[in-house]
């Protein structure tokens, strides 16, 4: 084995192993995927997905049966089979601060390295603090044995749940962090798959080759870039709830200059999941310890704009139902709160940093009864928050409800029935977190409407 058609394997089956090893297989290359959670390996063995991801499951199956793809939890496994091994764990922030917790990259690293007994390639792709890679030379030095010369680069991955496999197979770039010819023949032939489809597509992959410390850190600034670009749109809906004016508009207003773009600039309850919130942390704490603290100051203010979105919600609900707004927040007792929506976004079942539950929380500690409905995580939700009640449906969870809050932008929401609904609530008020909703039409159907940075509609 060698250059010509590496085989592959992936370190940690979470959302980022489990993904890019199906979509690999699929792109021909002989695949083991490795996890250190039995259960997790025995699952994806027997063809299930342990997490939400349209398509995903049809590719496992049809790979596992193809014979390209196997899991294992043993490392002198991986070992043996691999010529490029991908790392993917989890990079969690830590619980005693901001920083990111590096504890499961070392342990796959150090555990690796010692069976690695012919040259291979160690390519880190878990979002990490800018020196990492180094670090993990390093370790790679101590535990691998020193005639296998094995080698290190970084390239890391940009996809969205919900679009996984179309952004693995379909990359908008490879980014290339390495230090050898061989590093960059090597990761190329990982990748060439990726290349050859796009080339009977008639498109192309731009590649960008790096070193280790830029590579690292175009991941955290895409990251960072992405959530300002959420941050700034709601922090412009601040300022038009305060002067009466309507963010959607303007977004798509300022969405035509080329220059700004119309994606990421939806005004809501703000961005959450496993990502962007953890990573603007981690990022302005590894800043913070290379002294350039200053420079990524307002990725603070980014994080503040967004957490105040989720309180606006509660702030609008005390409106609606005119209930007064203490220092501690509205007194909410005996209302009954309908919330659509328990995942950080639609096409997933993901609740980490969700902005719906931590209002749902809110909610709940303000003295409403809280009625949860969301098409697919209503089982992590369940996990996350235990005290308020969960529905089978959505006509459900509205029955009799004082108050309807849309939180996550589900299809099934936006298509709602407006004056259907209204016949099973018992008032008809909404508030729209993610301005998914028709406010004339909601309007109409003689509901009263609050987006988020909208006018009062009438
Ligand atoms: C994000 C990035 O978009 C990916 O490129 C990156 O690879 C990934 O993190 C990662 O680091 O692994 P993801 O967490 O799947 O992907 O979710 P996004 O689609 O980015 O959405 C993040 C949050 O922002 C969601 O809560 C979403 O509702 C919110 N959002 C997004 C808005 O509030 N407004 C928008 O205009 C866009």
């Amino acid at each position: 084995s060698g250059a010509a058609r590496p085989r592959l394997t992936f370190l940690g089956t979470g959302y980022l192993g489990a993904t890019y090893a199906i979509c690999f297989a699929e792109l021909g290359y002989e695949v083991l995927g490795f996890d250190v959670d039995k259960a997790k390996i025995a699952m994806l063995s027997e063809g299930q997905v342990p997490f939400h991801e349209p398509g995903l499951d049809e590719l496992l199956r049809k790979n596992l049966a193809s014979g390209k793809l196997r899991f294992s939890t043993s490392y002198e496994e991986v070992a043996d089979f691999g010529d490029v091994h991908f790392i993917c764990v989890g990079t969690p922030q830590r619980a005693d601060g901001m920083a990111a917790d590096l504890s499961y990259v070392e342990s796959a690293v150090t555990n690796l390295a010692p069976h690695l007994k012919r040259k291979a390639l160690i390519v880190g792709k878990s979002t990490v603090p800018v020196g990492t890679a180094e670090w993990i030379e390093q370790l790679v030095r101590r535990h691998a044995p020193a005639d296998a010369g094995v080698e290190v680069a970084w390239s890391p991955e940009f996809l969205q749940e919900g679009f996984a496999v179309e952004d693995v197979l379909r990359p908008n770039r490879i980014i290339v962090g390495v230090r050898s010819e061989w590093a960059n023949a090597m990761l190329y032939a990982a990748h060439k798959g990726v290349f050859d489809l796009a080339m009977t597509e008639d498109r192309e992959v731009p590649v960008v080759v790096t070193d280790f410390a830029t590579a690292e850190l175009v991941k955290v600034a895409a990251n960072a870039f992405l959530a300002t670009k959420i941050s700034f749109i709601n922090a412009m809906a601040e300022v038009c709830e305060a002067a009466g004016a309507d963010v959607t508009l303007l977004a798509r207003a300022i969405g035509y200059d080329p220059r700004i773009g119309n994606k990421f600039l939806r005004a809501g309850v703000g961005f959450g999941g496993g990502c962007l919130p953890k990573d603007i942390r981690a990022f302005q704490a590894r800043a913070q310890e290379l002294g350039a603290g200053e420079a990524l100051r307002f990725l603070h203010e980014v994080d503040l704009i967004n957490q105040r979105r989720r309180q606006r919600v509660v702030q609008l609900a005390a409106e609606l139902l005119e209930r007064p707004y203490g220092p501690a927040g509205p007194d909410l007792s005996g209302v009954r709160v309908a919330v659509l929506g328990a995942t950080f976004k639609p096409n997933s079942d993901d609740v980490r940093d969700s902005p719906a539950l931590s209002i749902v929380r809110k909610l709940a500690r303000s003295g409403a009864q809280v009625n949860v409905y969301d098409p697919e995580g209503m089982e992590n939700a369940k996990r996350e928050v235990g005290d308020v009640s969960y529905t089978k449906a959505l006509t459900e969870a509205v029955a009799g409800a004082d108050l309807v809050c849309v939180l996550t932008e589900w299809e099934e929401f936006r298509n709602a029935d407006p004056q259907a609904l209204g016949e099973l609530v018992a008032g008809r008020k909404v508030i729209d977190g993610r301005n998914c909703l028709d406010p004339v039409v909601w309007t109409a159907a003689g509901w009263e409407y609050r987006g988020m940075g909208r006018p009062v509609f009438s």
